[in-house]
């Protein structure tokens, strides 16, 4: 990979804060742009800025179409059976948010997530439990933070059939650790539970093979994977998507109506309730191709190099502890750390200030694991592939000047 040469595809990297380069490291909140997404956008906008699935003017054929290209395009690149499978949302949020309304979730009904989840797959789970008696469980993660399947089996057997879902978070964003997916699913399909796969930080990462890993669905976010920002995916089997009630009802969700009644479309159609963010489809379509042309294999690799450059570096600093497990090949791209005494938010703060290092402190939407061990929050570093090792160098040189004064 030239990373130089692919830098030169973002405009971001062409400007610069005070005569000083930026140096963006909060690829896990959102990524940049290419200019081929910021192009589409554009176009969208200044040549045929009409609405979809509609009226069949011109312009509107035009953004139907391009938009079922889209779809495709992003139903090929995580190994999708057809389209149909794929939904168009917000983001994550509203994806997991469609399957915890839509899903027949009774009392008595158990949901199994880990121990790490971000709020968009925890608050769902917790308002079904408040308003209809749903039962959540949590896995508790091993000591170094990782998944562990023997008390995540424990907890299916004692359940007896009655976990109706298994919601996880596959990537983790608040240490990039990658949960043993295939055969949590597995375990899952076992006892008659389906999965929910927060993928949020794991397809923009990994290749997502959807009818081998047979996840029933899967959410991810288009602005952490290139694309534009409020555009998401909600992955679904076919059969299983057929048979949900759609969560937002209204425009171009039925087939017709009366003053009675109403006849959904078919899926995807029924669950995109209401004028649709074409440009953010398009745009995602387009930072789709340009991933596929980087490869997600070259994405991993580069993500290794860097992060393992950082941890080695950072390791030395004294009562500095990485969440996650101590390897950096199983996290990723992603680097969270804290110091007993040190406000994360100051560090933050200050590489921003002094040498616009762009990172993020705090907890990270996942208040729950913090609070549950007493630590206030952390610093994360999350890279991506068009990051570099001199990057990584004013980091490292930065944050240790920060720390020496701080301490
Ligand atoms: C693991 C994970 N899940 C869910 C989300 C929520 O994503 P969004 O805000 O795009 O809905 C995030 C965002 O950072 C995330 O990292």
């Amino acid at each position: 990979m030239d990373i130089e040469k692919i830098r030169q595809d973002f405009p971001l990297f062409k400007t610069d804060i005070n005569g000083k380069p930026i140096v963006y490291f909060d690829n896990a909140c959102q990524t940049l742009r290419p200019r081929t997404v910021i192009n589409a956008i554009s176009e969208y906008y200044e040549k045929y800025p009409a609405c979809g699935g509609r009226s069949s003017h011109k312009l509107a054929n035009t953004v139907t179409r391009k938009c079922e290209e889209a779809r495709k395009t992003i139903a090929k690149f995580i190994g999708a059976k057809r389209k149909e499978e794929i939904i168009f949302t917000r983001n994550t949020t509203e994806g997991i948010n469609l399957i915890a309304n839509s899903l027949e979730l009774n009392r008595g009904d158990i949901v199994v997530t880990t121990d790490k989840e971000h709020n968009s797959n925890l608050i769902p789970w917790q308002i079904l439990a408040e308003k209809k008696g749903v039962i959540h469980k949590i896995v508790p993660s091993k000591p170094d933070n990782s998944f562990d399947l023997e008390k995540f089996k424990e907890i299916m057997e004692e359940s007896r059939g009655d976990v109706k879902l298994t919601a996880m978070v596959f990537t983790s964003n608040l240490d990039g650790a990658t949960i043993p997916a295939k055969e949590i699913i597995k375990i899952s399909h076992q006892y008659g539970a389906k999965v929910l796969l927060d993928a949020a930080q794991a397809a923009p990462h990994q290749k997502i093979d959807a009818d081998k890993l047979d996840a029933d669905f899967m959410a991810f976010s288009g602005h952490k994977m290139l694309g534009p920002s409020g555009i998401g995916i909600l992955y679904g089997k076919h059969r299983l998507l057929e048979k949900l009630e759609p969560f937002l009802t209204g425009g171009d969700t039925v087939e017709y109506s009366t003053y009675g009644g109403h006849k959904f479309l078919p899926p995807p159609e029924k669950f995109e309730a209401g004028l649709q963010d074409y440009a953010g489809i398009i745009g995602l379509g387009e930072a789709i191709k340009y991933l596929e042309k980087i490869g997600l294999k070259n994405i991993a690799a580069q993500e290794y190099k860097l992060n393992k450059f950082i941890t080695e570096e950072i390791a030395e600093i004294p009562r500095l502890k990485i969440i996650g497990p101590t390897n950096p090949a199983s996290r990723g791209g992603i680097i969270s750390f804290y110091i007993e005494d040190v406000d994360s938010h100051q560090i933050a703060l200050i590489l921003d200030e002094t040498a616009n290092v762009m990172i993020r402190s705090g907890q990270h939407c996942a208040h729950s694991w913090f609070n549950s061990r007493g630590i206030k929050g952390s610093a994360r570093a999350s890279l991506y592939f068009y990051n570099t090792l001199d990057e990584c160098r004013v980091f490292v040189q930065n944050l240790k000047k920060i720390i020496d004064v701080l301490n």
